[in-house]
């Protein structure tokens, strides 16, 4: 019984699966590039249990093999590069590493929030090029997030109410903004109102993003929501790409139908729609919302231990439920 890591992972993973004695091949070891399709495929024929990640098509020609694997362990919470439908056809099982990111991630979509807000990536590149030659009290002035000085809140959205949704939510009531919030099913929280989703597009001043990709979010946010956004707002996605019609955000950022935005997905990851590289209006990252030190070394020990559990013919601790 062996797994298969399609690629490098933090050492504490490696050591985790040491340490069990359990043989393991890494399918590709360059941080910087995904594993081919044909290299999974391969490695999933030779190695009955596979440790993952969402770069990686996991489809049923991947899950069937043969031999069918005996489990998939993802090092991401997010699994919608995972073919679920046809893995519970076969009954292979899945798990992944929900939990230990959500602070990382929040931290992220709320730094997005400020720089897009404040505008410090752009504040950057002005220093850099040497354009600060002087304090202007008009110069590169932003938007500001916590109270005005007349004590106005600022007002932000949050569309999708999961672990990661409430901690954005705690730090924006800890910024003293107001909170709406809206997903699937309705949970009441202290300090946060719940609202329809298009009304949440419509009086927010800043709209985060915390839903899985599914068919029903893809596009979620289309031309119609975007249009409902006031004029002064940011839209801010750490979720998934594809819930953002990236073709119709850059057309309102280019014609600043909106304020801005901040993202760290794209649609076609890596690849970023090239009407968004040229506008100032929107701080773009790498996919980093789970990039900590810490994060990632306790995802990687998660995904080991899921990987073992499966490789044991056990049931995993972060097994999805069927
Ligand atoms: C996830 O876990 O789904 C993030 O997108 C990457 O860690």
């Amino acid at each position: 019984m062996s797994i298969f890591v399609t690629r490098r992972i933090p050492e504490s993973g490696f050591a985790v699966l040491r340490a069990a004695g359990v043989p393991f091949e890494v399918g590709q070891d360059d941080d910087e590039r995904p594993l081919a399709h044909e290299g999974l495929l391969r490695g999933a024929r030779r190695h009955p249990v596979l440790l993952c990640h969402l770069t990686d098509r996991v489809d049923s020609e991947v899950l069937a093999g043969p031999p069918t694997l005996r489990g998939v362990s993802q090092m991401a919470v997010g699994y919608d590069n995972i073919d679920v439908a046809a893995a519970r056809g076969l009954g292979v099982p899945i798990a992944n590493t929900p939990g230990v990111l959500t602070d990382a991630t929040a931290d992220l979509a709320f730094a997005l929030l400020l720089a897009a807000a404040r505008r410090v990536v752009e504040g950057d590149r002005f220093v850099r090029d040497g354009r600060f030659v002087a304090w202007g009290p008009n110069l590169m002035l932003g938007a500001g997030v916590g109270p005005a000085p007349d004590g106005a809140k600022k007002v932000l959205g949050i569309a999708g109410f999961g672990r990661i949704g409430k901690a954005m939510a705690r730090r924006a009531l800890g910024f003293g903004m107001r909170v709406l919030a809206w997903s699937r099913r309705r949970e009441d929280t202290d300090g946060v109102e719940w609202i329809e989703l298009d009304e949440l597009f419509a009086q927010s001043d800043f709209v985060s993003l915390h839903l899985p990709l599914s068919p029903s979010t893809r596009h979620l946010v289309d031309a119609r929501r975007l249009a409902l956004m006031k004029p002064t707002a940011f839209l801010i996605n750490t979720a998934r790409g594809p819930v953002v019609d990236e073709g119709a955000l850059a057309a309102v950022l280019r014609a600043r139908r909106i304020a801005g935005a901040g993202l760290d997905v794209y649609e076609r990851e890596p690849v970023v729609h090239e009407g968004l590289l040229g506008l100032d209006n929107v701080v773009l990252l790498p996919h980093l919302g789970s990039g900590t030190i810490e994060t990632r070394a306790r995802m990687a020990v998660m995904a080991a231990e899921s990987a073992l559990a499966f490789v044991r013919g056990e049931r995993a601790e972060w097994e999805l439920k069927a």
